[in-house]
């Protein structure tokens, strides 16, 4: 990885940013408004990860968001894409060795309640790891036991919820469920996270919350809503509503973490 922060560090120059954001599908947009932006593509990007997931653009950017120096990965690569949880560890990594301590996760989720439907956005308070895989596996080191108790950081949250209430945009708060992707659930797997506890149902995040905590990073994370989960209404689900809803809730959610970042310390 020293290597990959060589020359991610070489390109963006006299930053130092201390603050990381990665977006999920169709969430790009937050890309966009990143200022003084330096691009890099992952392809560059000596051990960085590569996604083929239509809605991923596969770039990090650096550049400042709100006057805090930023970098932001925009796409990830999922579990469901080579059946490795731990795809995300180099990318992961990297930030930490250029001296990021707070990462902020972003992704499309489906909806496990009626009144938070699509468009909505949810703020992760805990999850709930239901593919049966870790990021950790084959970590031989005893920092592999990391506790999750705090694992969604309570300072993040509260600035997340200051900055919903500042830009008057709605909030929701509520448990993800990891599935392994990449088909989505059947009914009877929703009515089974409903029982166990779950709000919202995705396929990415979890391993990325893991990672981080075991690398001693702040973590917050938030779901945009693309839709209500299987078998609570008539339709099939399909990654092409999943892309054209994201931009909905998506802008919401660039609202609230544009004025939280503004809000932390830089
Ligand atoms: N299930 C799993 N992942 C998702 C969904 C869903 O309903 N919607 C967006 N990502």
């Amino acid at each position: 990885m020293k290597e990959a922060a060589n020359l991610v560090l070489s390109r963006i120059g006299l930053r130092a940013p201390k603050i990381a954001l990665v977006l999920g599908s169709g969430l790009g947009s937050l890309a966009d408004e990143v200022e003084d932006a330096v691009r890099i593509a992952y392809a560059d990007i000596p051990g960085f990860p590569k996604s083929a997931v239509t809605g991923h653009s596969g770039e990090l950017i650096a550049g400042t968001l709100s006057g805090r120096d930023v970098i932001v990965l925009s796409g990830r690569v999922h579990y469901y894409e080579h059946g490795d949880a731990a795809a995300m560890r180099p990318a992961l990594e990297m930030l930490h060795r250029l001296g990021v301590t707070t990462l902020l996760l972003t992704n499309a989720a489906g909806s496990l309640k009626p009144d938070m439907p699509p468009g909505s956005v949810m703020m992760i308070t805990d999850h709930i790891n239901f593919s049966g895989t870790n990021p950790l596996f084959g970590e031989p080191t005893d920092a592999r036991f990391v506790g999750l108790t705090e694992a969604y950081d309570a300072g993040l949250r509260a600035a997340l919820d200051k900055a919903a209430a500042e830009t008057g945009t709605p909030l929701h708060k509520g448990v993800y469920m990891w599935f392994s992707g990449p088909s989505f659930e059947t009914p009877a797997e929703i009515r089974m996270a409903m029982v166990l506890g779950a709000d919202a149902v995705g396929m990415s995040t979890v391993p990325e919350v893991i990672l981080a905590r075991f690398l001693g990073l702040r973590v917050a994370a938030c779901s945009v809503i693309t839709n209500l989960a299987a078998g609570m209404t008539g339709q099939e689900l399909s990654h092409q509503e999943t892309k054209e809803m994201a931009p909905l809730g998506g802008k919401r959610l660039v609202a609230i973490l544009k004025a939280a970042i503004g809000g932390l310390d830089p």
